[in-house]
């Protein structure tokens, strides 16, 4: 028998400790929370997926009264950028929420579909993408959607 310690390594960073880039990104996302679509939690949940040619595409969750029908604001916005730009791989992707008249301090955590969904988006990619989950108090940076889920499932697992 063997014990294996999985680390998944994180970047903590206060606002100006982000790089313009990532703060444009992440200034979208925190405005897009904006246009959340939801009624039934008051949860209101953002995303800017930026693409490789610097085109930026949004997302926002989408809730339904049968509520498994909503989508979460990342799948949003990646398959929204899946389905109008399929050419262009996604390079980062940043994620703000907004609850009881203000973002939250601490940096939102994405739900398992999602985080299984921005991996699946860097295997069709076949490149990492960046992930910043923004906190007022601080916000955390992935280098890679992957260090956000180990031991993930993608196409190659199917072949056996
Ligand atoms: N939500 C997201 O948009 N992203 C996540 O990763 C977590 C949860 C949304 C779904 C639902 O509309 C609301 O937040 C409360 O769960």
């Amino acid at each position: 028998m063997k014990t294996y310690e999985i680390k998944c390594p994180v970047t903590v960073c206060a606002w100006d400790e982000l790089s313009d880039e990532q703060r444009a990104l992440v200034t979208k996302a925190k405005e897009q929370t904006d246009r959340s679509y939801c009624p039934y939690s008051g949860f209101h949940v953002g995303a800017a997926a930026e693409l490789q040619n610097g085109t930026v595409v949004l997302g926002c969750n989408q809730e339904n009264a049968a509520y498994p029908s909503g989508l979460c604001a990342e799948r949003t916005a990646l398959f929204a950028a899946g389905a109008q730009f399929p050419e262009q791989p996604v390079v980062r992707l940043a994620i703000a929420c907004f609850t009881g008249g203000h973002f939250t301090a601490e940096p939102g955590s994405p739900c398992g579909g999602c985080r299984q969904v921005m991996i699946e988006t860097e295997d069709r990619y076949k490149q990492p993408m960046e992930v910043i989950l923004y906190g007022e108090k601080e916000s955390y940076v992935f280098r890679s959607a992957t260090d956000l889920m180990p031991l993930y499932f993608v196409g190659d697992n199917l072949k056996g």
